[in-house]
């Protein structure tokens, strides 16, 4: 492997390279949907909103801050739908819709293009049957995807056999859909990707701590089958970052 091309990745040298008059947003193209639409028929699920979180999370942010670890082992009680619509919220809820192609989040992104869906894989979450949901961050709801058998092993084998996810509450899947980034940055929207997934995560770490759970972020799993059991098409939007949850 050349490690200089692969260190350039981590440089910003690319947007000299870049010629940005060429990219789809300079081209006049329209951006893509801030989130990926799911079917009419769908079933989704609303969720507590933001104004009913006041009596979650007790810990002032700098005892969350100063608590933060990595937890791989969680006790067996499920988690809330609202303490998962918290989650949730702190890590993708939309504050404000600037146009149809522009939503602030709760998390920065570069230029605002936020070119992830969040998925969760749930097995333990009152009042919600086992499988995979995804968020819409603009309706504050979960779409519930599909219901798999052997979810827990599953899951398990796809992040090579680390057994986290498959004692958790329920993991977190964050997909990329590169072309959101694309749109704008053309060939210099990868780094842009990697570094906004790192603030997600940094945000259900500390979601995490208030509330008594914990978190791991895991970026070894096997890309294949993640995708597969999300069922994501691996190419225009695939697994990125994973991260179990369960109580402390
Ligand atoms: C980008 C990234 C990838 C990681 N991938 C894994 C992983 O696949 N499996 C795992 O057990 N921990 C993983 N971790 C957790 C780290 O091992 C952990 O953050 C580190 O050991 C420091 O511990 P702390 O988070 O408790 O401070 C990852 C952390 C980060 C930030």
């Amino acid at each position: 492997m050349d490690k200089e091309r692969l260190r350039a990745f981590l440089k910003d040298t690319i947007r000299q390279e870049v010629d940005f008059s060429q990219t789809d947003q300079n081209r006049g193209l329209a951006p893509p949907p801030v989130e990926k639409p799911c079917a009419e028929q769908a079933r989704r699920i609303d969720l507590p909103k933001a104004d009913q979180f006041k009596d979650l999370g007790k810990i002032d942010l700098f005892t969350a801050i100063a608590r933060r670890e990595s937890v791989r082992s969680y006790r067996p009680e499920p988690l809330s739908v609202k303490e998962v619509a918290f989650l949730l919220w702190a890590t993708q809820g939309v504050r404000r819709v600037l146009d149809p192609g522009h939503a602030l989040r709760t998390v920065p992104s570069a230029g605002c293009r936020h070119s992830f869906e969040t998925y969760l894989c749930v097995l333990h979450v009152a009042g919600l049957e086992q499988g995979i949901y995804r968020y819409l961050p603009l309706e504050h709801q979960l779409v519930f995807e599909f219901a798999e058998h052997d979810l827990a092993p599953k899951v398990q084998q796809a992040v090579l056999g680390q057994p986290y996810p498959a004692r958790a509450a329920l993991s977190f899947i964050w997909t990329a859909i590169p072309y959101r980034m694309e749109w704008r940055y053309g060939p210099a929207a990868y780094k842009v990707i990697a570094l906004d997934a790192g603030h997600v995560c940094q945000n259900l770490y500390l979601a995490c701590e208030a509330i008594g759970c914990g978190t791991c972020a895991i970026a070894a799993y096997d890309q294949t089958a993640v995708d597969r059991l999300l069922k994501v098409d691996g190419r225009e939007e695939f697994t990125i970052y994973l991260a179990p949850v369960g109580r402390k």
